[in-house]
């Protein structure tokens, strides 16, 4: 359930669009700031705030991948593997966290500290290979500058 504090802050930024839905992503991204990700229930309510149905603002959650529709860690790696970085080793990036967290993309490690995804592209193709962790871009990435990063992560 939303926080009444959330449900205030959700309401004053649709005041701030000539359009309600134009809220949305925003609002979607305060709601997750609660509880970590966008339960089905939450979902809900978002959607009766914005009088679309449950549906509807699902298509926009299962979309972005920076909306979570469970629970991750502590720390999100999403990991780009479209063409550029593709391009640029990606897939050993890629491949290199798999084995060192023992995860697989989509999946969050035991002590929850990392989340692995692999999302489309990010927008930093000039400097591919590329990674996001949280809101934090990582370029020019290699196997061992992944290694130096997870080790500072703590
Ligand atoms: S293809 Fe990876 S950032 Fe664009």
């Amino acid at each position: 359930m939303l926080s009444d504090t959330t449900r205030q802050k959700i309401g004053a930024l649709i005041g701030k669009y000539p359009q309600r839905r134009s809220a949305l992503i925003p609002s979607l991204q305060l709601a997750q700031s609660e509880a970590g990700y966008l339960a089905p229930d939450v979902i809900c309510e978002i959607a009766e705030i914005f009088d679309l149905s449950p549906n509807e603002v699902y298509e926009v959650v299962s979309f972005y991948t920076m909306l979570y529709r469970k629970p991750v860690g502590k720390y999100v790696i999403q990991v780009c593997t479209n063409i550029s970085c593709l391009l640029c080793k990606a897939e050993e990036i890629l491949a290199h966290l798999e084995k060192r967290l023992g995860i697989k993309p989509g999946e969050t490690t035991a002590d929850g500290k990392f989340t692995l995804l692999e999302v489309e592209c990010l927008a930093s193709c000039d400097t591919a290979p590329v990674a996001q962790i949280n809101e934090d871009y990582y370029e020019n990435l290699t196997v061992q500058r992944i290694d130096e990063i997870l080790e500072s992560l703590k």
